[in-house]
């Protein structure tokens, strides 16, 4: 059976759940992070309309991203979360740019957006941008926040694992400018702005200090590219210096990655440029169990866009039923809170973490067998057991 078609079933034989009450934040026991709106770091969003409904942009994007925003859909209507989905299509084949900025004014108008990753193919001509790219830098999404906690019931190398990425997401080694003058030799712009690592570092901080953590490592490699990295690592000491109550460390890039691996409990909340920042998110994507697992977050002052922490279009897997759904749900959960949702944010979030925690929901990317409909099914009537004990405790 299809995933959407045993979403349908599913959602037939499943009465809708209204919230009736509070229900208990097992997030904040978790400690995960965002759910807090209150603080510096998380911008104005959009006020509800029509009703106290929101609208959100949807990007499917291509792979697994439909049937992952499929559940997420499916999730919201049987929660009866007031969020509406304008959807855009983006053909990632195409040369024209006409899609994507449909898609970018489509965020504009809503301030808000939920996106399954666009595929870029590395063989198109160098003139084709990344629509990704485009999408953060024509809205100038500039945080990328990403946190990747352990989660109790799976099984990975390293435990407690609990690290927070803020990765800068609009300039770097992202800038799209290479050009060959001379035959055999390419040159590739890395860019990298006082003001924008001034910002990012800020962030970073503000964030740490919101969410009561120690320590902020900067990550660069200011060693070998002693002005861009230098400038970056000297912002971020900038910055610092008004933290006194935040630990300040820096460190090089390679020696982070191999820090990782081994002893990843060590870090915190780490503040880099852009690549380092999606060379490390992966990392400890995969120290956490995956791509599947991880939601990220891109905040500018007017937007906030939502996706996988690791971005994949995880096109092999496709239509296949066996994706796992958790990143795209927790990154919906994110958006939620974002909204002020937080009530369905911890509701789904907490159906979302039992699941999870349960072994024989555990996809094959996780070692297991499970498949994406199974796991949505489990969080559905997590979700409903939850409604009808309020119902009975009200
Ligand atoms: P991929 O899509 O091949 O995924 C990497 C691995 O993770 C695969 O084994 C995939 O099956 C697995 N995976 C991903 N999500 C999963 C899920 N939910 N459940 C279970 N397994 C999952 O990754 P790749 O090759 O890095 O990227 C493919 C495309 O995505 C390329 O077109 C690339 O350009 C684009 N991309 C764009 C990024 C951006 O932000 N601009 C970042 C990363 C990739």
């Amino acid at each position: 059976m299809s995933p959407s078609s045993s979403m349908l079933m599913m959602s037939k034989l499943l009465k809708p759940v209204f919230l009736q009450s509070r229900v208990v934040n097992l997030a904040q026991v978790l400690g995960v992070p965002f759910s807090s709106q209150h603080g510096k770091t998380v911008f104005t969003p959009p006020p509800a309309r029509y009703g106290g409904r929101h609208t959100v942009t949807m990007i499917p994007g291509d792979g697994i991203g439909p049937e992952l925003l499929l559940n997420v859909r499916e999730l919201f209507r049987f929660s009866c979360v007031p969020v509406d989905f304008e959807v855009v299509n983006v053909n990632s084949s195409l040369t024209e740019e006409d899609d994507i900025n449909n898609a970018i004014t489509a965020i504009r108008r809503n301030g808000v957006a939920l996106k399954g990753n666009i595929e870029t193919n590395h063989t198109m001509p160098p003139s084709h941008k990344s629509r990704n790219n485009l999408l953060r830098t024509s809205l100038d999404l500039y945080a990328n926040v990403i946190h990747c906690r352990s989660m109790p019931g799976l099984q990975t190398r390293h435990k407690d694992i609990d690290i927070i990425i803020i990765r800068e997401n609009t300039e770097g080694e992202y800038s799209s400018l290479e050009h060959e003058s001379v035959p055999g030799v390419v040159e590739s712009l890395k860019i990298i702005t006082k003001s924008n690592s001034l910002r990012i570092a800020e962030y970073a901080f503000k964030l740490a200090r919101e969410q009561g953590r120690k320590k902020v490592t900067a990550v660069h490699k200011a060693n070998i590219m002693k002005l861009g990295d230098g400038l970056f690592l000297q912002c971020c000491k900038e910055v610092a210096a008004g933290y006194p109550d935040i630990t300040f460390e820096n460190m090089i890039v390679d020696n982070t990655t191999m820090q990782l691996v081994s002893r990843p409990n060590q870090f915190d909340v780490m503040v880099m440029p852009n690549l380092y920042g999606n060379v490390v998110s992966n990392v400890c994507a995969g120290l956490v169990g995956g791509p599947g697992l991880v939601p990220g977050a891109n905040y500018g002052r007017d937007y906030a866009v939502f996706e996988t922490a690791t971005r994949n279009t995880g096109k092999s897997i496709a239509s296949k039923n066996i994706a796992n759904p958790t990143a795209m749900l927790l990154a919906s959960c994110m958006m939620l809170d974002h909204l002020r949702l937080h009530d369905y944010a911890t509701l789904i979030r907490n159906a979302i973490f039992r699941t999870m925690n349960e072994t024989r929901m555990h996809t094959p990317d996780v070692g297991g067998l499970a498949t994406t409909s199974e796991v949505v099914q489990s969080i559905v009537k997590l979700i409903q057991e939850n409604s009808l004990h309020r119902q009975t405790v009200v």
